[in-house]
């Protein structure tokens, strides 16, 4: 996608076109770390708002759906949707934190990727209550799995492009036979859905992280899906609407530039071509990974031949997205600034969390203040995909997560948390009877 130099404000209630880590204000954030504890997720519900803002001016007519998966709390669920964005869910389990965040099911899509028989099982059950909710189903199996459970709803075909991009081969979906029903296969696949169910378009996304260098790439899939969609109306089957996904990317890295969404919507709107259906995305980073950062303490500082190793307090259990992807995220040391400006000469630092891992890296030799124990961290870009792909393995509780005015969206997770779903005396139920 098309990028440009962060410029002006876009609009004025879209804020910048990015908000950066220097942007964060280093006293609020340490106050509270100073309250909560690390490691501590902060989350800034205005800056989601911007994002949606910025979205909605440059995709006017256009359904924007939000993909829940980035960020699945409940005030950012109702914040993106008060903004006129709908849902999108990739689990009977969202479907379920969307309509119990008071999303109408009108405005909740679910996407089923090998949907298990209980999801399916949850989400018609769901449907039979809400039948305006819509499905998006990704094969001819899952067509009829849906049939035998008497859903006669609203369904889109999740299409397999043939092409994807993203910010790493593990999040291109686009092409992917995982992914869709071959281009090839939809209109039969279409005319069968309309006979069976209320046939509501069609669908394909990417990937996740798309940046500028692959603007060409969403352009085809793109201009793919608007051949498809004229292919179908020819044949007499009305297309509502033509989902492209999601994929936007932001700038990770401090000197990357913002996103161009103009250029993108431009792109996408010429792409697609005339066509009758309405346009359709599902932005899940880019509405929430800026509104978002990441606190963790030092806690060990080891001078290594190679390099200054910083001990933090979040792993990879906190934020996986190092560890899974080597995903850049921007750190800042917030001690060096209220500290009275103190001086720190810059080291290779390597700050790596409490798992035993290796993979359990924030980051490896990288240009930072020298680390001492007690400093605070803010880690950028920790909106999406951050707290929702936390585990807690190695028995680590989850983290908390703070709105940025104080408030408590999410407590801290205990060991009592971790430990609840085991039965104390499963192991003795198996065990062999001592006569055996
Ligand atoms: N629509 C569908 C069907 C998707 O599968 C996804 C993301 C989206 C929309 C939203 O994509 P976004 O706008 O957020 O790029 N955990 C990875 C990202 C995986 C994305 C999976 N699908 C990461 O942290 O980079």
């Amino acid at each position: 996608m098309s990028d440009v130099p962060e410029g002006p404000r876009a609009a004025s209630d879209g804020g910048p076109a990015v908000r950066r880590l220097a942007d964060w204000e280093a006293n609020t954030l340490a106050e509270l770390a100073a309250e909560h504890g690390t490691p501590l997720y902060v989350f800034d519900p205005a800056r989601v708002r911007e994002n949606c803002r910025r979205l909605t001016a440059a995709f006017p007519d256009t359904e924007i759906q939000y993909a829940a998966k980035a960020h699945t709390g409940r005030r950012t669920l109702q914040t993106v949707h008060d903004e006129g964005f709908a849902i999108e869910c990739a689990s009977a389990g969202e479907v379920q934190r969307a309509l119990a965040a008071g999303i109408p099911g009108s405005d909740v899509t679910y996407t089923a990727v090998n949907p298990p028989a209980r999801d399916l099982d949850a989400v018609v059950k769901t449907w039979e209550e809400h039948p305006s909710l819509t499905i998006t189903a990704g094969a001819a199996d899952t067509l009829d799995r849906l049939a035998e459970r008497g859903f006669d709803g609203r369904l889109r075909i999740r299409v397999n492009p043939g092409i994807g991009a993203g910010h790493h081969e593990k999040v291109v979906t686009g092409g992917h036979p995982k992914f869709g029903v071959g281009l090839d296969r939809v209109p039969e696949l279409a005319e069968s859905a309309a006979e069976r169910f209320e046939f509501a378009g069609i669908h394909a996304h990417a990937g996740s992280g798309i940046s500028g260098e692959q603007l060409a790439d969403h352009r085809e899939l793109v201009s793919r899906m608007g051949d498809l969609a004229r292919t179908l109306e020819d044949c007499g089957l009305p297309v509502e609407t033509v989902d492209v996904g999601g994929g936007f990317g932001v700038p990770y890295r401090e000197e990357a530039p913002a996103l161009d969404l103009e250029a993108v919507a431009a792109a996408t709107r010429e792409a697609l071509g005339e066509t009758d259906a309405t346009l359709a995305i599902e932005p899940g980073r880019y509405v929430v990974a800026d509104a978002g950062v990441l606190l963790t303490t030092v806690n060990t500082v080891k001078e290594a031949p190679e390099m200054v190793v910083g001990g933090i307090d979040a792993g990879m259990t906190t934020l996986l997205r190092p560890a899974l992807y080597d995903a850049y995220h921007a750190v800042r040391n917030l001690d060096t600034e209220t500290d009275d400006g103190e001086d720190r000469e810059t080291v290779g630092a390597t700050l790596a969390g409490p798992v035993c891992e290796t993979a359990d890296l924030l980051c490896e030799n990288r240009p930072l203040p020298r680390p001492e124990r007690g400093d605070l961290l803010a880690v950028g870009n920790a909106g999406a995909y951050g707290y929702e792909m936390a585990s807690t393995y190695n028995t680590r509780p989850l983290p908390a997560e703070v709105g940025l005015d104080g408030d408590l969206l999410r407590r801290r997770g205990t060991v009592a948390d971790v430990t609840e779903f085991e039965e104390p005396n499963g192991f003795a139920a198996a065990a062999p009877r001592s006569d055996q």
